[in-house]
This record gives C-alpha cells, sequence and structure tokens, in this order.
C-alpha cells in the first residue's frame, strides 16, 4: 500500500522531513519488524510493542519503521517528545563536550554534586518554571516524581509534629524499624477517580484508570474523590456541569473531613489523560486548591502529561490562573528530565529522609536546558496556540459531516492537547489501526478516546495531512 503524500507547504521546522507518510508493506510491523521483534524477545518483554522504530531515519514529526514505512505521529512515544525527532539543535548540543562530560561521569548528586550544578539546575528547570516554583528535585520518572512528592508532604507533616527538644523521640526511631506507628504513620495521598500517576507502590495507590494497572499488587488504603464528568459541548450544559464540579469538591470536603487517617496531599492531573482526558473548568481547581488550603492538605499537581508547551502554555495549569501557586507540581515526558517543583524550603526534609544514588542526571538537565530554548526561540508555545485552534475547529466541522463519531470533543484553547470519543472502544481500537495502515500513529485513552498528542513541532501542513486522513477513515 502506497499513501499519497500531501504537499508540505508551511514554512517548516524541518525542512528535510519527509512531504508526507507511506506506508510499504501490508501490515505494521511488516516483515522487518516481525523479524527485530522475534529478535527483541529472546532478551526483553515484548507484551506491549507496538513496532520497532529506526530512530535514526526518523525526523521531526515523521517516525520511520523498521521496514522503512514512514508514519506521521501525533502520539510522540506516549506524549514525550518535544521538538521532533534527530533535532538538529538538540543533536548538535549532545556532541558538546558539556553533554559528553555529563554522561561519562554521572554523579551521585546527593553527594558529590558538580561545582557548576546551581547554574545547570537554574537552566535546565527553574528558568521554565511554572509562576511561582522556585525550587527542584529532580528524579527518574513520572511515577518516581509522584512518589517523592507524596514523601516530601509527608514528611513535612511528620517533621513538624510538636515534639519536645524538636527531634525524634525513641519511640519513633523503633517502631519506624518494625513498619509500625508512629514512627511508620499511617497517612493518605487523596487522588481523583479515573486519575492516573504511575506504577511505583505509592503511586500506583493514587492511580485509579484501568484495573490492569493495578491488579495483582498490594495499594495502600488511600481515599479517591469522583472527578467532574462534564457534559460536551461545554456551553451547552454549563448549569449541569457547575453541578457536577460542586458535587465533586463536596465530596473532596467530605472525604478530608472523614478519612480514618489524616491526608498529608491530595494529586491532581489538569486534564486526566491516561483516563479519558478528561477536563474540568478552572473554577474547579481554584475551589479545589481553597478547600485543601482550609484543611491544611498539600496540592500537587501532576503535570507530566501535560507539561512543557502542548496545551499552549508550558504548564498547563497556569492556564487556572490560581492565586497562590500549588505547593508542588510534577513533570517528566517532554522535559525528558523528571522531577518536582515546589516552592517553600520547609519541603526539604532532613538529609538522608530522601535520598537516592543518582538524584537526577545533570545530561538530562542539560537537555532539558536545549529543549526550552528551541521552545522559546522557535515560539513553539505560539505554534501549538495557532495549530491547536486549527484543529480543533476543522474537528468540530468533521463531526458535522460524520454524525455519531466524533463526540465529546474536548481541548478547546488548550492547544493541540484534544480528544474526542469514538461509538465504542471497539470502534476507537479499529479506528487507531485503520489509521496506522495509512501512515498515522495515533493513540486512544480511557475507554473510547482518541487523543492527540503531537510534538510542538507539529503545523498546519501535518494538521492538514492528519485532518484529511480522520475525514476519510473515521
Ligand atoms: C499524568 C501522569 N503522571 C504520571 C505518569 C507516570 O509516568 P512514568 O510512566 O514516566 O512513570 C504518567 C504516565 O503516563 C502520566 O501520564
Amino acid at each position: 500500500m502506497t499513501v499519497t503524500s500531501v504537499a508540505n507547504n508551511g514554512s517548516a521546522y524541518f525542512p528535510n522531513e519527509p512531504k508526507g507518510p507511506s506506508v510499504k508493506t501490508s501490515t505494521i510491523p511488516g516483515p522487518k519488524g516481525k523479524a527485530a521483534i522475534e529478535e527483541i524477545s529472546q532478551v526483553h518483554d515484548i507484551g506491549a510493542v507496538k513496532f520497532p522504530v529506526d530512530y535514526e531515519k526518523s525526523v521531526g514529526n515523521y517516525l520511520v519503521d523498521a521496514d522503512g514505512n514512514v508514519l506521521l505521529d501525533v502520539y510522540s512515544q506516549i506524549a514525550t517528545i518535544p521538538v521532533g525527532y534527530n533535532n538538529p539543535t538538540l543533536l548538535e548540543a549532545a556532541k558538546s563536550d558539556e553533554a559528553a562530560i555529563a554522561m561519562m561521569n554521572r554523579p551521585a548528586l546527593g553527594n558529590y554534586p558538580p561545582k557548576n550544578w546551581a547554574t545547570m539546575a537554574q537552566e535546565g528547570a527553574i528558568d521554565f518554571a511554572p509562576k511561582g516554583q522556585k525550587y527542584v528535585y529532580y528524579q527518574m520518572s513520572g511515577s518516581d516524581a509522584n512518589e517523592v512528592a507524596y514523601k516530601l508532604a509527608m514528611l513535612y507533616r511528620f517533621n513538624n509534629l510538636p515534639r519536645v527538644n524538636g527531634d525524634f523521640t525513641e519511640e519513633e526511631k523503633t517502631t519506624c524499624m518494625n513498619n509500625s506507628s508512629p514512627g511508620s504513620p499511617e497517612v493518605a495521598v487523596l487522588s481523583f477517580r479515573h486519575g492516573f500517576h504511575g506504577r511505583l507502590f505509592g503511586s500506583l495507590s493514587t492511580t485509579r484508570s484501568k484495573p490492569v494497572h493495578k491488579i495483582g499488587m498490594p495499594a495502600f488504603h488511600w481515599p479517591q474523590a469522583h472527578f467532574p464528568a462534564l457534559k460536551y459541548p461545554l456551553e451547552k450544559y454549563t448549569t449541569e456541569n457547575q453541578a457536577e464540579e460542586d458535587r465533586c469538591i463536596e465530596e473532596v470536603e467530605h472525604i478530608l473531613n472523614t478519612h480514618h487517617c489524616p491526608i498529608a496531599a491530595c494529586i491532581v492531573e489538569p486534564i486526566q489523560s491516561e483516563g479519558g482526558d478528561n477536563h474540568a473548568s478552572n473554577e474547579f481547581f481554584h475551589k479545589l486548591q481553597a478547600t485543601l488550603k482550609k484543611h491544611n492538605v498539600l496540592f500537587i499537581v501532576d503535570e507530566v502529561q501535560t507539561g512543557m508547551g502542548s496545551t499552549g502554555a508550558m504548564w498547563a495549569h497556569e492556564h487556572w490562573n490560581l492565586p497562590t501557586p500549588p505547593d508542588m507540581v510534577t513533570f517528566s515526558k517532554k522535559f525528558q528530565a523528571a522531577g518536582v517543583y515546589y516552592h517553600d524550603k520547609n519541603l526539604r526534609p532532613h538529609a538522608y529522609q530522601h535520598f537516592n544514588t543518582w538524584m537526577g542526571d545533570p545530561l538530562r538537565a542539560i537537555q532539558a536546558k536545549y529543549i526550552a530554548k528551541e521552545i522559546r526561540e522557535k515560539d513553539l508555545l505560539q505554534n501549538v496556540k495557532t495549530v491547536g485552534d486549527f484543529v480543533y475547529t476543522s474537528l468540530e466541522k468533521l463531526a458535522e459531516k460524520h454524525p455519531g463519531k466524533i463526540n465529546n470533543i474536548r481541548g478547546k484553547g488548550k492547544g493541540t492537547f484534544i480528544a474526542w470519543d469514538c461509538e465504542s472502544s471497539a470502534a476507537r481500537d479499529a479506528f487507531v489501526g485503520r489509521m496506522k495502515m495509512n501512515g498515522i500513529n495515533i493513540g486512544g485513552c480511557g475507554v473510547a478516546a482518541i487523543r492527540l498528542r503531537p510534538m510542538l513541532v507539529f503545523q498546519q501542513h501535518h494538521a492538514e495531512i492528519l485532518l484529511s486522513k480522520i475525514d476519510e477513515l473515521i
């Protein structure tokens, strides 16, 4: 099968990008991809492999698979590629002495940071931090970032308990060695139904998106509140949606008043991503913050998937205009480094209460610095806004043209962070399959949703290809 290419008519960020997708094999993976999977299976778990990729040949918004098929990628390695495959600025940075030295001399940062680590962390995180955030803990992954945010909240609470002489008690020191209270106190993190915060032990207990993520694993007995289930189009259901959001806030209040143990923190995604691209209004998040403040519960915003530009703002929660910054903001994915932003130095626990060997990676801080530079210099936030608006309005037209096929479009004014529901889960999966065979790598989420997660370098001419394929294959 050969897919007709569409003219590249914009001023492209990647002049050497293919003109459009092209699929040559009758399946993806094709014969070479299948052979590669067979080889990989000898050494690695292939249970979730979709198809092997030729990363040398992939460029900009286009992924090239092992068989030479060229796919327009609007899924971007589960929303993680910020500025295109083989971005020349990043490749050049990778060749620098700065990057080579950081890569080949990876330090135990908590003990032996590079002498210029303050500058590296400033340029690699703080310079583009969410408004009001001043400090950073680097971590390894999104799950790990959330785990650390929970730990910081719990340790903050524990360390500030009233004690004689301020030191931990002998009882606390002995009981923690037996995993029992008061040294290992029972304390919880509140999360929302359909939220996803990762798969490590603490983060998994706050993840509520699909049974397959959790089944078979022990979990903390932590509470969950409903996340608003809004009706679309939003303009038509303002009264119902407001009532729904109020109901969820009342539930949060009820949980905070009645849970069997203290709640140290509440975590929420600005847009519940894995759980189906579920949105809530700015007012909902204002009310949530106020409720948490009233109960002295720390507010963690999980920007692992929404952060670094894809909603048209560097950080999705900046759309809310909160009166004060959240206590912590976690990040990963497009940032390439992972971690936690915070603004109150009192959240730093005693030395070694939170620690691991690497405590981050200077190489990833360098990478993040260059990603942020690319975003700034190429004005990519503006690009995301403009292209996002174009995609959103075009999808509305397609929804009218194909009644019942493109439902509950969401993400208006949120850049390219756009999603819609298919008629059913099976219809969604079949559509994803057809798109792939026609040169578009696209992803789903939740029960029956399609989510768009293109890179920040996704332009009008790419959007036109995407939209024409949706029109043809929905
Ligand atoms: C909102 C959110 N939080 C946390 C995570 C976990 O990140 P990781 O898979 O890097 O551990 C994800 C991953 O999809 C996510 O979307």
